[in-house]
């Protein structure tokens, strides 16, 4: 395998290893530097227009984690009524939170009026601040993977429950709730795919030239560094 160079072959280690965590937080504390280092690499990333319309809300809280696990789970719930029988066998296996058990929770909210009204890049696509949100948290996940620090990202809520829960403005919106700290170990392989729930597909079929759907084949495959 050709060699990569080692801030390359660093960057692919941490991508590779990230996994999502639910079941391995051990509740320690997180070292306030490392928090602060984290949610740095979090505000560094890009955003359309230069906007940064992300905040970071950190709930530590038992009380209010508790009444937040307690609306997860009834969701929980209802996805699970939702599911035919197989699938909701499989379902029952499956973590999908760790709110109490992690170190913090953090709420990343997305404020569309942040630089408004001339969001330069946003003006004919409104989502381009959400994504921009979405960036600042994989930011997060990469580089508190790169501080052996676990992120879970649970989305089993009702955005009007926990914009309640943590008091946001009208018009500000969560976009995640992470479960964040100290773990015992990552796995490998990401739970969902552990879990006989989902598998990672191979990406060829997903890499086109031109027109959607059009594979030549000439995309190699390459296996990433470890
Ligand atoms: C937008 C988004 C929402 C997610 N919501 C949940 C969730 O509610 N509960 C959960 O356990 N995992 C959640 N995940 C984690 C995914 O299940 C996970 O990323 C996927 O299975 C791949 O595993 P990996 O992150 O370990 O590679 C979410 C991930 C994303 C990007």
């Amino acid at each position: 395998m050709e060699r990569v160079n080692p801030l390359a072959q660093a960057v692919y280690s941490v991508v590779l290893t990230r996994r999502d965590v639910r079941s391995q937080f051990t509740g320690e504390p997180i070292d306030p530097q490392v928090l602060g280092r984290i949610l740095q690499g979090a505000h560094s990333a890009p955003s359309v227009g230069m906007s940064q319309p992300w905040d970071f809300i950190l709930v530590d809280d038992v009380g209010q984690r508790e009444t937040f696990r307690d609306h997860v789970l009834s969701e929980r719930q209802i996805f699970l009524e939702s599911l035919d029988p197989t699938r909701r066998e499989t379902f029952l296996g499956i973590r999908i939170e760790g709110i109490l058990e992690s170190s913090l929770g953090i709420v990343v909210t997305y404020d569309p009026s942040r630089g408004s009204p001339a969001v330069l890049g946003r003006h004919a696509i409104a989502d381009a601040g959400l994504y921009s949100v979405c960036l600042a948290i994989e930011n997060l996940w990469l580089c508190a993977q790169a501080e052996s620090i676990g992120v879970g990202w649970v989305s089993f809520y009702r955005e009007e429950f926990l914009a309640e829960l943590v008091g946001l403005p009208a018009g500000v919106r969560p976009v995640a709730w992470l479960c964040i700290g100290p773990v015992s170990h990552f796995e490998a392989t990401p739970d969902l795919e552990r879990l006989n729930w989902q598998s990672r597909r191979p990406i060829l079929p997903h890499v086109a030239r031109g027109r959607y759907g059009e594979h030549d084949g000439l995309f190699d495959i390459v296996t990433l560094p470890q």
